[in-house]
């Protein structure tokens, strides 16, 4: 028979591979900088153009009998007072789920309803978050090292950026004097 055949990929989280290796996304400001809220500060980062995060994709079939895994590594840093973040997304077929687990670094998981539902979950190593159907997506770094997490989600869920792209989330996370803060997103 042609069944698909089973297999492993070990992340060495010390050295940022995963082998297998698969498709590796990387996002840098330059890829995302519009999103921030304080322009003036990302302009001025620009020069430097830090990398953001990275996301090692386990190559599997998009289809919904698979089951599309990945890590991504968020890096510590902020644009202004606005911690670095994911781009966040809809998936593209809405309605399909996806689950969480951190195993470093701490941060937060934002979500929201086309309907302007929006929740908020802290993530630390050992929390498994569950993102349910038709939710938006999209997580901050809130420490100082690399928020690392694990994801699953149906193989045909695709991503839809350009909804996030267009109007944000309606909350930002923000350091304020040392603190982690959610504030009301201006542009929203
Ligand atoms: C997949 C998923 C994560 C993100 C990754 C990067 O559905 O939610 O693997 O894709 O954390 O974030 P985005 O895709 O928003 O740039
Ligand atoms: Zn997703």
């Amino acid at each position: 028979t042609t069944h698909f055949k089973p297999f492993n990929t070990l992340f060495l989280e010390s050295q940022s591979i995963l082998e297998p290796k698969g498709k590796v996304i990387t996002r840098r400001l330059s890829d995302m900088a519009e999103l921030y809220q304080d322009q003036k500060s990302a302009q001025s980062l620009m020069d430097e153009n830090p990398l953001v995060y990275e996301v090692f994709n386990v190559e599997v079939p998009e289809s919904i009998e698979h089951i599309q895994h990945c890590i991504t590594v968020l890096y510590p840093g902020k644009v202004g007072e606005e911690f670095f973040m994911t781009k966040g997304h809809y998936h593209e077929i809405l309605n399909r789920a996806e689950i969480y687990f951190c195993f470093k670094g701490e941060g937060k998981l934002v979500m929201q309803t086309q309907d302007g539902d929006y929740e908020e979950l802290d993530m630390k190593p050992g929390t498994i978050s569950y993102v349910p159907p038709n939710w938006a997506h999209r997580t901050v770094n809130t420490g100082e090292e690399p928020f690392v997490f694990f994801a699953a989600y149906p193989g045909d869920a695709g991503h839809n950026y350009g909804d996030i792209e267009k109007i944000g989330f309606r909350k930002v996370i923000v350091n304020e004097s040392g603190e982690v803060k959610t504030v009301d997103n201006p542009r929203y």
